[in-house]
């Protein structure tokens, strides 16, 4: 089912090792066949596990799940344009993260281990730390000193033990890094089961439209998991001739830390290499995106483009998507204020899919200030 590779030196490792790095340092992919009976999925629960065939766990008894996935994707309506929105803040723990955790875990259990550590700002943390209490394997989540309170509320209430780090989120994640040279690494970025979870979002956008892929998809993008994920999806249909076409990736960054925007853009950092300003956005303020090149050659293939919004729009998409009953947090509501700009120039039929990526009521104190 699959096997690991590596894009660095190329090498192949069976999906029964407990890899999430190569030996020689590089950044492991997953090469899978998209061999999916779209004719017997009719049947199948409402979940992300629908796509059995393309989750590549062996036994279905190491499947750790709460029944997740199969978001509502329902219509917004923004001026002249309606657009379907991926309600993935709907998810148990609250964010998409659950569909990287989900795979990320149950990989996890089939391979017989005990014990995890992740970093992460929240939300991956949230997810990562729920699964492995679902799974009975130990866990240890390093977050920021920074991180909300109520986000590292919700991974202590799982059972998992914080790490409390000082400094940035990739000093955070440097001294995960030097953890997990003896521990398995459930990380979202470098362990490749994370994006192989995210990818089932590309699936249910796919088969909610009638198989028919979206001209465009508006996502957010920090560490580039969704994107990434929305890209492996698409492609392995694309490849198992099971979708149209490849959507044009737009990305949405937050201005105050958009290295992945300058960098498509070739322009030069406004605060220097490195030195990023603090966002409201704080789920997509990764400076440096250790799959950087992979996520500007994703949107550079599938035609796409970065754009760039102020935390004043992100209040703004905030307050609009709030007084329409969709209480999100305020990286999600970055990703609705890109979309906005997107439409000021978008053809009139665009089929677009967009996503609310994580729930108000992680941030709802900071959602209250904000709205003040
Ligand atoms: C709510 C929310 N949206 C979007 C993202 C973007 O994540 P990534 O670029 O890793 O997909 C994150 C990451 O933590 C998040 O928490
Ligand atoms: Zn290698």
């Amino acid at each position: 089912m699959g096997t690991f590779i590596c894009t660095k030196c190329h090498t192949e490792f069976p999906l029964d090792r407990p890899l999430w790095q190569c030996p020689c340092g590089g950044l492991l992919d997953i090469d899978i066949k998209a061999d999916l009976p779209i004719e017997l999925l009719q049947r199948r629960p409402p979940t992300m596990w629908r796509y059995r065939e393309i989750l590549p766990v062996v036994d279905d008894t190491n499947i750790v799940s709460y029944d997740e996935g199969f978001t509502p994707l329902v219509k917004i309506s923004f001026a002249r344009h309606t657009v379907f929105v991926k309600q993935d803040y709907l998810f148990p723990t609250g964010s998409f993260k659950d569909r990287g955790a989900a795979l990320l875990i149950s990989k996890a259990k089939e391979l017989g281990i005990d014990r995890v550590i992740e970093d992460s700002s929240g939300n991956a943390g949230a997810a990562i730390a729920a699964y492995s209490a679902r799974a009975g394997i130990a866990c240890d989540i390093y977050v920021p000193e920074n991180a909300s309170p109520d986000k590292i509320a919700q991974i202590k209430a799982y059972g998992a033990q914080v790490h409390m780090i000082q400094g940035s989120r990739e000093e955070v994640a440097q001294k995960t890094l030097g953890q997990a040279a003896r521990t398995y690494y459930a990380s979202h970025c470098w362990n490749p089961m994370f994006m192989h979870g995210t990818k089932t979002f590309a699936y249910e956008v796919c088969e909610q439209l009638d198989w028919y892929a979206p001209h465009t998809l508006v996502v957010p993008v920090g560490g580039g998991t969704l994107l990434l994920g929305a890209y492996i999806g698409f492609t392995e249909m694309l490849g198992a001739g099971l979708t149209n076409r490849l959507p044009r990736i737009i990305a949405v960054q937050a201005e105050r830390c958009a290295p992945l925007a300058h960098a498509f853009n070739k322009e030069e950092h406004i605060a220097g290499d490195g030195l990023y300003f603090d966002t409201i956005a704080k789920g997509i303020a990764i400076s440096n995106p250790i799959r950087r090149s992979q996520i500007l050659t994703a949107v550079q293939m599938s035609d796409g483009c970065f754009i760039t919004v102020t935390d004043a729009e992100i209040i703004q998409a905030l307050k609009d998507l709030c007084a329409r009953g969709f209480y999100v947090e305020p990286t999600a509501a970055a990703t609705i204020a890109g979309l906005r700009r997107y439409l000021e120039t978008a053809p009139p039929n665009e089929m677009i899919v967009s996503t609310l990526t994580g729930h108000g009521l992680k941030t709802s104190n900071l959602i209250q200030e904000l709205l003040q």
